[in-house]
């Protein structure tokens, strides 16, 4: 049983519409042709699929695009966009479940393997991604640096939006490695804020990597975003492209 946290129904119905910004051409256009170009002629599998932000217009473009998703209620969301024969999803959890056939493209965004809050199950998901591949296939990750570079000795929050309509910051946990997401959303005319909470288990690029080893994957490309941008020091996040060998 994973540990990650089971998206509710309302959540499932807020998601495309709160998520404006990553819904929004900008930021969707890139996402999309770098993937498509990753897939050239083969099949993408989207592991935590969700209501299809990506997958659906990834579909859209003609790649022929399977996910997985833990949130029946996500799914539910998906299903009004597009049909189980256009985008098939399986019902379970990405770091085991199975879904039949090879794919050229494995990929995980939005900071999404921070969901599963163990090692453990970080590793199996990378193990999954390669167990879909075929030989010569990629597996791209979507990941937030950790900003532990913003958190002051003493303090264990970093703020990461302060505007009139949201105010979100992270509580650290540094021996567990983990965090805790924190917003609070102005919620109807009414003014009053809605609070929401998620747990994640942080990770820098350098342990994915070894994670991908372990899975029997080597790192092929590490950019700072869609547009292909160089990683750097400063980066505050990466797109990462691990290959299974021919
Ligand atoms: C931030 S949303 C991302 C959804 C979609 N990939 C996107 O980019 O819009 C995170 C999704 O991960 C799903 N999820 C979390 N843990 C999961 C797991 N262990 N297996 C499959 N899906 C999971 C959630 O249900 C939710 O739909």
């Amino acid at each position: 049983m994973t540990t990650s946290e089971l998206w509710s129904q309302a959540e499932a119905e807020r998601y495309d519409g709160e998520e404006n910004e990553m819904s929004s051409a900008a930021v969707l256009g890139p996402t999309v042709d770098f993937l498509a170009e990753l897939a050239g002629d083969g099949r993408a599998l989207e592991f935590a699929v969700g209501t299809g932000r990506v997958g659906v217009p990834l579909r859209g473009r003609g790649v022929p695009v399977a996910g997985i998703e833990f949130s029946e209620h996500m799914v539910a969301v998906l299903r009004r966009k597009t049909d189980e024969e256009t985008l098939p999803v399986v019902i379970g959890d990405m770091a085991t479940a199975a879904v039949p056939g090879e794919f050229a493209l494995v990929y995980l965004v939005y900071n999404t393997i921070s969901n599963l809050l163990t090692q453990d199950e970080q590793v199996e998901c990378f193990r999954n991604a390669a167990r879909h591949l075929r030989p010569g296939g990629r597996f791209v990750i979507e990941l937030g640096v950790p900003p532990l570079r913003l958190l002051p000795p003493g303090q264990v929050a970093v703020p990461f939006d302060v505007s009139a309509g949201h105010l979100g910051f992270d509580t650290f946990d540094l021996a567990e490695q983990m965090l805790v997401s924190h917003h609070l959303t102005r919620d109807g005319a009414d003014g009053r804020y809605r609070r929401g909470a998620s747990r994640h288990r942080y990770a820098w690029p350098a342990e994915l990597d070894l994670m991908a080893r372990i899975a029997g994957l080597t790192l092929e490309r590490r950019v700072a975003d869609w547009d292909g941008s160089p990683f750097t020091q400063e980066s505050t996040k990466h797109i990462s492209v691990w290959r299974r060998p021919v």
